[in-house]
């Protein structure tokens, strides 16, 4: 087994993956990222040669399959995906270009391992998936102002996002939600609070490793 980790990307041609990314090959550690339009970012990492690139959707389980094997054979170490849609104005609120963007791609992640496992491919990869606020069912995780915006307008991601939860949640995998408020680019040198949300009783526990939802708290 080699001693270079490899992290599988869904949803890296912009925002949070693409950061996580650049990271992780600044560290020496390998990415395999899949993506709609290799172009993206084949563009931005002209000679990486700890990246490799998978062209196709994170909602085909072929295609999410081939990113998650490690050059020696064995299962990536950890996947990030950050995947999400394009909002859409619906009348008064906002819908997604893809309202089931996040589940879809969470279903396909889990099926694309179980049959990996099937195979008996052999690792444990540890999931992160980015998440966002509204989706705590342990009470408000939004500032009180915001109520209109994350209990109201933003009602679709956020369903599509809690249900994507839930099926990492009830899986047999080790993972951490990361549930982001609105993000920038770049370094800030503002306070930026975080939280950790315990879980659920119903997740059953002795099951999932050093978990966790990390949370903004108000
Ligand atoms: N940014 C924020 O402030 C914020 C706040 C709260 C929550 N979030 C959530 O955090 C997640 C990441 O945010 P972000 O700002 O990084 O999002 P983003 O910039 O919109 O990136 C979304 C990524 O998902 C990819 N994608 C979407 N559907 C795909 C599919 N079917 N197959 C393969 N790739 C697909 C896009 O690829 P293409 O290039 O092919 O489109 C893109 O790389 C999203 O779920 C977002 O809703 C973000």
């Amino acid at each position: 087994m080699s001693d270079i980790q490899t992290i599988a990307f869904f949803g890296a041609s912009t925002g949070v993956g693409i950061a996580a990314l650049k990271h992780t090959l600044l560290s020496g550690t390998r990415g395999v990222a899949l993506c709609r339009d290799s172009s993206k970012l084949s563009a931005i990492f002209p000679d990486e040669p700890n990246l490799t690139i998978v062209e196709g959707n994170a909602h085909d389980v072929e295609a999410v399959s081939r990113c998650l094997r490690r050059e020696d054979g064995q299962l990536v170490d950890a996947v990030i995906t950050s995947i999400g849609a394009k909002p859409v104005r619906n009348r008064m609120s906002l819908t997604l270009d893809d309202p089931e963007v996040c589940q879809e791609g969470m279903k396909t992640l889990l099926e694309a391992l179980n049959r990996l496992c099937s195979n008996r491919v052999s690792g444990s990869p540890y999931i992160v998936a980015c998440s966002g606020l509204g989706t705590s069912r342990f009470g408000r995780d939004y500032p009180l102002v915001t109520l209109p915006l994350y209990g109201y307008l933003l009602g679709v991601p956020a369903a599509d996002k809690r249900a994507m939860e839930d099926l990492l949640m009830v899986s047999k995998e080790t993972f951490t939600i990361v549930r982001v408020s609105i993000l920038v680019n770049g370094v800030t040198t503002k306070r930026v609070r975080v939280g950790l949300e315990k879980l659920s009783d119903t997740a059953s526990r002795g099951r999932i490793r050093g978990c966790g939802l990390l949370r903004t708290l108000y």
